[in-house]
Parts: structure tokens; sequence; C-alpha cells
């Protein structure tokens, strides 16, 4: 604004007036002022774009990129655990597995309630239910789910014996999210994070002895 106002009150034409040295300085002197002054706009406006500029990278490469949530089960301990014979293979374990929902954006995860499932050999022995919640801008959301798997629904030819030979009892978890990330309270869009953990779970110690998760 101030830099408009300023424009409008320019000194005349140096040549309108007498050829005077005095004059002729003055005049210098005010030309040399008002460059800088323009300068100095200048350089403000060219500052403030590239400000914005840069604010508008950040916050589309940034604030604005919505990755999927991470979905895992952390270590843990089998609180009671029975197994068969190797000749009468079978397993009941119950346990409260840890949750670990991994929340990378700029905003929160909401997500509805869903079913995991834990296999042995690609057969299901068990589920726990996953509440409703939200995993909140960049944190971890940990919950407790409790667990009771059993080998009653495993076919005759599994591998379960051999597997107790050795003492280990090789598991898969998967679960799926879905859910929304709200970025900056009004940017929505739907997400949905997988879970697809192998384990096993060592029949002595009672622990997971290897854990990964993709
Ligand atoms: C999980 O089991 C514990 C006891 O082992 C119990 O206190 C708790 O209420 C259970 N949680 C759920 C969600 O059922
Ligand atoms: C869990 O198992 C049920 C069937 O019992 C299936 O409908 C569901 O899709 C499975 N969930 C996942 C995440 O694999
Ligand atoms: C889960 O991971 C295993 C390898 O660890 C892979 O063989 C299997 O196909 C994956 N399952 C899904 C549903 O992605």
């Amino acid at each position: 604004m101030e830099g408009k106002n300023q424009s409008q009150y320019q000194s005349p034409p140096s040549d309108s007036y007498p050829p005077n040295d005095q004059e002729s300085l003055h005049t210098m002197e005010d030309e040399e002022a008002k460059r800088k002054k323009r300068m100095k706009w200048t350089i403000g406006i060219v500052a403030f774009v590239i400000f914005q500029v840069v604010q508008a990278l950040f916050f589309v490469l940034v604030i604005m990129k919505f990755k999927s949530p991470k979905f895992r089960v952390a270590e843990f301990n089998v609180q009671s655990l029975t197994v068969g014979t190797q000749a009468s293979p079978s397993f009941d374990m119950s346990f409260v597995a840890p949750i670990r929902i991994k929340n990378t954006n700029w905003g929160p995860f909401k997500y509805d309630a869903s079913t995991m499932n834990f296999t042995y050999g690609g057969v299901q022995v068990g589920q726990a239910i996953i509440p409703k919640s939200k995993a909140n801008f960049k944190s971890t959301k940990k919950i407790n789910v409790n667990v009771t798997l059993s080998s009653a629904n495993l076919p005759s030819d599994s591998n379960l014996g051999s597997d107790l030979s050795s003492g280990v009892i090789n598991l898969n978890s998967q679960g799926e999210l879905r859910g929304k990330v709200t970025v900056m309270f009004m940017f929505k869009k739907k997400k949905t994070s997988q879970m697809n953990c192998t384990m096993a779970i060592n029949t002595m110690t009672k622990a997971v002895q290897s854990l990964s998760c993709q």
C-alpha cells in the first residue's frame, strides 16, 4: 500500500527546474532514496512469494501425504499353554496380545472395529476383536487383547506333531483396519492398514522366540 502512495508523489521531472547544482543534487538524492525503497519492496515481495511457495510445498509434500498406518503384534509371553503329544498333537493357549497401530500421519487415524485371525498352517485357530478407536497423529496406539487359541479345528494331517517335537509352534496373524486419516481437521482420506505377522512360540519357555510382520 505504502509503495503505491509513494509512486503517486513522484517529483516532477528535473528538466522543469532551472539547472541548479543544489537542486540537481537534491533530485539525485531523492532518486537514490526512491530506488532503495523500490528495491526493499521488491525484495520483500519476492521473499513473501518464496515463503508462500515453500509453505505450499511443505503442505503438499509433508502434511498432505497420507500413509497407511502400520498394524502389528508385539512380542508377548503365553500365560497358559497345554500341548498334546507327538502321537496325539494338540494345543490350547491363552495370552494377552499387545497390538500396535503406528500412525505416522499429521492427523488422527480413526478406525472401525475389526476381527483379527490367528492361523496355524492356514487354518484358523482363534480370533481377537479390535475395538473401534483412533490412533493420534504421529503416535502409536497400544492396545491389549485377550486371545484364546485352540488346535481343535486342525486337520489330522497338519504339521503340528513335528512342530511339537521340535518345541516350536508356528503361528500367523492377519488383520485389517479400515478407517480415515484426517489432516488439518478437514482433509480426510480413507486408509486401510494390513497386518500379516508370523511368530514362533517356544513350548518350553512359553515365549515368542521369533516374530516378523510385513
Ligand atoms: C482380559 O483378561 C483379563 C484377565 O486375564 C481380564 O481382567 C480382562 O478384563 C480381559 N479383557 C477383556 C477385554 O476381555
Ligand atoms: C478372518 O477370518 C474370517 C473368517 O473366519 C474372514 O471372513 C476374514 O476376512 C478374516 N480376516 C482377515 C483379516 O483375514
Ligand atoms: C503374509 O506373509 C507371508 C510371508 O511371511 C506370505 O507368504 C503371505 O502371502 C502373506 N499373506 C498376506 C495375506 O499378505
